[in-house]
């Protein structure tokens, strides 16, 4: 039989295990680096039980920091050939070797989490994090704006590689030249659960442009043909600006530029709703085209700190085709598909963020997430996700960032 305790244990277990001794990797296998938000969440997971470990997992994301103010979406510490695309392909020009690209901007939230653990031993650990943060923030003020709305450059960079919301934008891009390549992630788990041929040609197109371009963003923000405006992004940095505003006045530093993030991203998040959709979506700013996809990034607005009655609504009717939510697309749309990755799957982690959110604003359905998530964990152990309509796990196994949601914020020994 599975007991909380035992489950507890497990998750340990994971994180120790996938602890390189500075950092975490998200499973062995598969994805063998320091992830950027994977490791905002591993940070949290120690923070349950060991405070200490989880400010290094954040100053050692830090350590990989661009000089323009980017965090990497990847750092490649210790070279693996299991991995592809490597740090030749993406040529990196930060501290450590690196991907070009960042990733939603989590980590300031998780921060203040870390911090509320034991505030002692966090002041001392914040304080020199504090202007990497504003810094990191600041880089995708002055670069990914588009009329305040946050816009990636790669899918990869929305931590939702392959969403039905970036199928417009990729159609239309040519990957001319790309090469051969052996893909290494289909050798750890079936082709049916990953991104397709046609998608992956893109993927490493841009990342072939990106360092052609050496990763300038003046140069990316003219040439680069994909360009889109994602909620997962803005409201990630909302909600990130507002619990760094937080943390900056804890410390008494000064504020004004947190400040006026907040304004832009308040204003900019009103420009990814649909009306027609009766949602959040993404845009794309190349051609002004919405994607139509009510996603799981969708209802993060309550974590953003923007409620809205009709995402609720939405909610209930996608929740009620399912067994577990919150799934990642919309399952009456056409292209949902249960088991392939960001198109239709449940990820531990974007339950959690949703949920928090609405949790703090009195949203009574947050519960019912979060009771989803503990019987799809107790059910079906620790994946990367999970299939919505049975459960079934998917993806990569023992994995850091839902051992992480397990021990503090499932695991029903939290609430004792
Ligand atoms: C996949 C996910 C991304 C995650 C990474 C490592 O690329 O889409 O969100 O950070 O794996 O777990």
């Amino acid at each position: 039989m599975t007991t909380t305790q035992n489950l507890d244990d497990s998750a340990k277990a994971i994180l120790a295990s996938n602890d390189k001794g500075k950092y975490t990797v998200p499973t062995h296998g598969l994805y063998p680096y320091q992830w950027n938000w994977d490791s905002a969440f591993a940070a949290y997971g120690f923070a349950q039980y060991d405070v200490g470990r989880a400010w290094l997992e954040l100053e050692t994301l830090f350590s990989g920091q661009w000089d323009d103010g980017m965090v990497p979406h990847i750092l490649f510490h210790t070279i693996d050939a299991g991995y592809f695309p490597g740090p030749d392909v993406w040529g990196g020009v930060g501290p450590i070797p690196s991907s070009g690209i960042s990733q939603p901007p989590i980590a300031a939230t998780m921060a203040r989490f870390v911090y509320e653990k034991n505030p002692a031993i966090g002041a001392d650990r914040l304080a020199p994090l504090f202007e990497k943060f504003v810094a990191w923030h600041q880089w995708f003020i002055d670069w990914r704006l588009d009329n305040g709305a946050v816009c990636i450059t790669h899918p990869w960079e929305a931590g939702r590689d392959n969403a039905p919301d970036w199928d417009g934008a990729m159609e239309v891009l040519d990957p001319v030249g790309v090469g051969e390549y052996t893909r290494r992630d289909t050798s750890h788990v079936d082709d049916d659960m990953r991104p397709t041929k046609h998608d992956y040609d893109r993927y490493l197109w841009l990342v072939q442009q990106g360092s052609r371009l050496k990763w300038d963003q003046s140069a990316l923000l003219e040439q680069n043909p994909f360009r889109v405006a994602d909620p997962t992004m803005t409201f990630t940095l909302l909600r990130a600006s507002r619990d760094l505003l937080a943390l900056g006045k804890l410390l008494g530093k000064d504020v004004k530029s947190v400040e006026k993030h907040i304004a832009i991203l308040e204003a900019g998040v009103q420009t990814l709703w649909n009306e027609k959709l009766g949602s959040f979506d993404s845009r794309d700013v190349r051609s002004g085209r919405w994607a139509n996809s009510i996603s799981n990034a969708s209802f993060l607005c309550w974590y953003g700190g923007i409620d809205k009655p009709e995402m609720l609504e939405r909610l209930e009717q996608i929740m009620s085709k399912v067994q577990y939510g919150v799934p990642s697309f919309n399952p009456q749309d056409a292209k949902f598909d249960s088991k392939r990755y960001w198109r239709g799957p449940v990820w531990a982690i974007m339950n959690m963020l949703i949920a928090v959110g609405m949790e703090e604003m009195g949203v009574a359905q947050g519960q019912q997430i979060r009771e989803s998530t503990q019987r799809l964990i107790t059910e079906n152990g620790f994946a990367e996700y999970f299939d919505p309509i049975d459960g079934s796990p998917a993806g990569g196994d023992s994995f850091t960032w839902t051992a992480a949601v397990w021990l503090g914020w499932v695991s029903p020994s939290i609430r004792n």
